[in-house]
């Protein structure tokens, strides 16, 4: 454990703030987990306790890990049970108004000194910052999904972030044998500067009728070693998420390439969010992903 942070308070119990949870929690630090919807929360916790649950069948963890781990974490529809935190990890949903909105509720609750972090993947740090009663105690913390898998974290800083912050969520994010990469405050920092917009092709490689759903996944599968279809990441990681980071693109660099595909755009605008609500390029409701194209 990083020797400052000891608790951890993470906003928004969904894919990115559960796997947060899990690892922060499996390191050692005690964990509350805040949402608006006691339902997402109750899910949540499920979902951490059946991925801890196989992490012990597949001989990661011991029992007695597993149960500790849960022991430390949890549960809260109160924005209140986050004052003991030393770092608060916000991973609500990727919309500035809601995270501005978020930042102004949740900074009087805490400490003074705490730690006020984002896993944003694509909005500036500084502007988010510039939100909070905290700008030099704010930067980006920008965990990969899935968080107990992936092993990188990026780390970016505002343009008022401190030195003594940095260090502070170099060693916590290094307590969770996560590896670091800095990158400066662009839109969409490094990974999904570039990931984005060979995800926004492949869909409009699909919206032009290039190839089906499966021909696009099977061709980056095996003609380019990709260990998902780009497609089937997008499902993945939300077709509302890639949508934000397309449009933060967009209107960040003002640069007709990060047009984000108007096929895209009406999935969302179906709902078809992908593999968190059943359907995306891909319907999940059956045994197996049917492509929906
Ligand atoms: N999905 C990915 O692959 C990925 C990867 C890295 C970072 N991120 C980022 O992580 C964040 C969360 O993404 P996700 O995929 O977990 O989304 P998600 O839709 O799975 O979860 C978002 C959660 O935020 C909650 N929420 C919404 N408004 C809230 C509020 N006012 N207060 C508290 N909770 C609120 C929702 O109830 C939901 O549980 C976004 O900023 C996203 O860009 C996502």
């Amino acid at each position: 454990m990083g020797s400052e942070i000891k608790s951890v308070g993470v906003i928004g119990a969904g894919q990115m703030g559960c796997g947060i949870a899990q690892v922060s929690a499996a390191s050692g630090y005690q964990v509350q987990i805040y949402d608006l919807s006691p339902d997402r929360i109750e899910a949540g916790l499920a979902t951490i306790n059946g991925n801890l649950a196989r992490q012990v069948a597949n001989g990661k963890m011991s029992e007695e890990q597993r149960k500790a781990s849960l022991a430390r974490i949890s549960g809260s529809a109160d924005l209140n049970d986050l004052a003991s935190a030393d770092i608060v990890i916000e991973a609500a949903t990727e919309d500035e108004s809601v995270k501005r909105k978020i930042y102004s509720s949740v900074c009087p609750v805490l400490k003074p000194d705490a730690i006020l972090a984002t896993n944003t993947s694509s909005l500036s740090i500084t502007r988010l910052a510039s939100a909070s009663d905290r700008p030099e105690k704010f930067m980006g913390i920008h965990f990969m999904n899935p968080v107990p898998v992936m092993k990188l974290v990026e780390l970016v800083r505002g343009i008022a972030t401190d030195e003594a912050t940095f260090k502070s969520a170099r060693a916590f994010v290094t307590s969770l044998e996560k590896e670091i990469t800095v990158a400066e405050d662009f839109p969409a920092f490094i990974v999904n500067r570039i990931l984005l917009p060979m995800i926004n092709e492949a869909i409009y490689t699909l919206y032009e009728g290039v190839g089906s759903v499966d021909a696009i996944d099977t061709a980056m599968k095996l003609g380019a070693n990709h260990p998902m279809g780009p497609l089937q990441l997008a499902d993945f990681i939300g077709l509302d998420t890639c949508l934000s980071i397309m449009q933060v693109l967009h209107d960040g660099l003002a640069d007709s390439k990060y047009r984000p595909c108007p096929l895209l755009v009406k999935y969302v605008e179906a709902g078809w969010l992908g593999r968190k609500s059943g359907r995306g390029f891909y319907d999940y409701r059956g045994e197996v992903p049917v492509p929906t194209r």
